[in-house]
């Protein structure tokens, strides 16, 4: 069961954590189970963990709290009676028990209901420290998750969340809200967030969170997909919707935290298409998702603008694509996600049918990424969508360049090639150049322009267009870079000009170079 909302209780849960160094810094750090122990609880594995708590004498009491508290609430291990008592002085083991988190067993020992963690980030209004609850996860059950699971904060939700863009908003939703992370994030920059969800299970463990947390200015709605909110429009929409494609077949379970309960991509491609009814103009929707590449009209990342397109409302529609797995690379991944492991008779009749599903629709490959879809002011038309393939690795926090490719690509809507020609540019801080050159020749075969921050991109380059970027330092127009290029290389204006506006657009949208 969800924990209980008792304000009192939670206010002493909430006294008791925070005096007990039950945080991210003290359980990663070297004082609990370290950078070892934490990565192999990363890869699903409690044991040493718990040998690194074990072997560690704690120096004050609000570090022993933590330690009880962590091989409770995280690794799921049953504590002694007497050490949760003493790790909750305020709460104590009755009001526990009342809120729902923990049970104890007739050998004074006590078990954990719930996962609760530590929470910490850093976004544009500061750092923040909270406790999230969700049910507790494979590794404390040791087995198979239940279908009605509500997820705690995982890799894709840590990855929403830190592109979720901080703009303040009047309202924002958080569809398919879980453990209510994201609309928890959303709050510190939307004056009201409505959070919804098919399952009321997790809207009781968000409004828990959001109380524990003391997050304020949260509805919470029950009901599927945007049904919760017909007719209503919001400033910005966020989403890890349950995207993973499963197959409908009798026997393979339907986990309510990632599958939506339709065929292939087609929950993401009903949240694509009816956002933009959903937006307010200018208002922004931020997704994740997967999408399918085979037969038909199965376009990989470029079925997104489709999607967007039949939802009938203009949207400015830009895709990452970030991964990209074959169907069976696909099938392990979310058949050992649900706690299904290799090797047994189980993995086998599943990973037939995941393959069996994707034969069907002529799948040959599935890709992940962010969707990012902007309903233009009025007046203005959609720009064409962005459709970008970018795979290397990126440092948290994309929010910040997120907003600033947002702004680019929406001065450069209304910039004709004259205005840009006109326009003096800089190029940003984190733009180098890579050359590589055939061995005794002068002229280098290739250029590359490297972005350090952002999404890492790496563009092809030419000789005109580095020379172009390397003299954008805020002094000369563009079109006089040009002018001088063309003379310098013997090569008429107009064909050079044509040829680079373009390139200077497109490094201008992905804040490489600066209006
Ligand atoms: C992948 S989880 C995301 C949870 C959380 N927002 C996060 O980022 O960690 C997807 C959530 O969508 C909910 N869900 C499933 N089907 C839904 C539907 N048809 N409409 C709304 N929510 C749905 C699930 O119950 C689950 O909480």
């Amino acid at each position: 069961m969800p924990p209980a909302s008792r304000p009192a209780l939670l206010a002493r849960l909430r006294s008791d954590l925070g005096s007990s160094l039950f945080t991210v810094a003290r359980l990663s750090g070297a004082g609990a189970w370290g950078a070892s122990g934490g990565a192999a609880l990363f890869r699903g594995e409690r044991v040493a963990a718990r040998r690194a708590l074990a072997s560690r004498t704690p120096a004050s009491e609000a570090e022993r709290r933590s330690d009880t508290l962590a091989l409770l609430f995280v690794l799921g291990y049953p504590q002694p009676a007497a050490d949760v008592a003493a790790a909750l002085p305020e709460l104590g083991l009755a009001g526990a028990t009342e809120l729902g988190l923990v049970a104890e067993d007739d050998d004074r020992q006590v078990r954990a209901l719930v996962d609760l963690r530590p929470y910490s980030f850093t976004d544009s209004a500061g750092e923040a420290n909270w406790w999230i609850a969700s049910d507790l996860g494979e590794l404390a059950l040791q087995g198979p998750l239940r279908e009605d699971h509500v997820l705690g904060i995982g890799g894709a939700s840590a990855t929403l969340s830190s592109l979720m863009i901080p703009r303040p908003v009047d309202r924002a939703l958080d569809l398919g809200t879980g453990c209510g992370i994201q609309a928890l994030h959303a709050a510190r920059h939307a004056r009201h967030v409505v959070a919804t969800d098919i399952s009321q299970r997790a809207l009781d463990f968000a409004a828990f969170n959001a109380e524990l947390n003391l997050v304020d200015g949260i509805e919470f709605r029950l009901g599927s997909l945007f049904e919760p909110v017909a007719g209503e429009t919001f400033d910005h929409i966020v989403s890890n919707p349950p995207f993973v494609i499963t197959p409908r077949t009798e026997g393979v379970p339907a986990y309510e935290y990632r599958d939506g309960g339709m065929v292939g991509d087609a929950l993401v491609a009903r949240v694509v298409a009816e956002a933009g009814r959903h937006l307010t103009p200018g208002g922004v929707g931020q997704f994740l998702g997967n999408w399918e590449t085979g037969q038909g009209a199965k376009r990989g990342a470029y079925s997104v603008a489709d999607w967007a397109e039949q939802g009938g409302v203009p949207l400015d529609v830009w895709v990452v694509e970030r991964e990209t797995q074959d169907p069976a690379a696909y099938a392990e991944t979310w058949i050992r996600d649900g706690g299904t492991r290799p090797g047994t008779p189980d993995f086998e009749r599943l990973y037939g049918a995941w393959l069996d599903d994707f034969d069907e629709r002529g799948v040959s490959e599935i890709g992940f990424g962010y969707i990012t879809l902007r309903r233009p002011q009025e007046l203005h038309a959609a720009a064409p969508p962005r459709i970008e393939r970018l795979l290397a690795p990126v440092a948290a926090g994309l929010a910040p360049h997120i907003l600033e490719c947002l702004a680019a690509q929406d001065a450069l809507r209304d910039l004709p090639d004259d205005a840009l020609a006109a326009a003096t540019l800089r190029v940003a801080g984190d733009v180098t150049e890579e050359r590589h050159y055939w061995p005794g020749n002068d002229d280098p075969t290739v250029i590359t322009l490297k972005q350090g921050g952002g999404f890492a991109r790496s563009v092809d380059s030419g000789t005109a267009l580095s020379a172009l970027v390397g003299a954008c330092d805020g002094d000369l127009s563009v079109g006089a870079i040009v002018g001088a290029l063309a003379q310098l290389l013997d090569a008429p204006e107009a064909d050079l000009r044509a040829e680079l506006l373009p390139q200077v657009r497109e490094l201008v949208a992905t804040g490489m170079l600066r209006l």
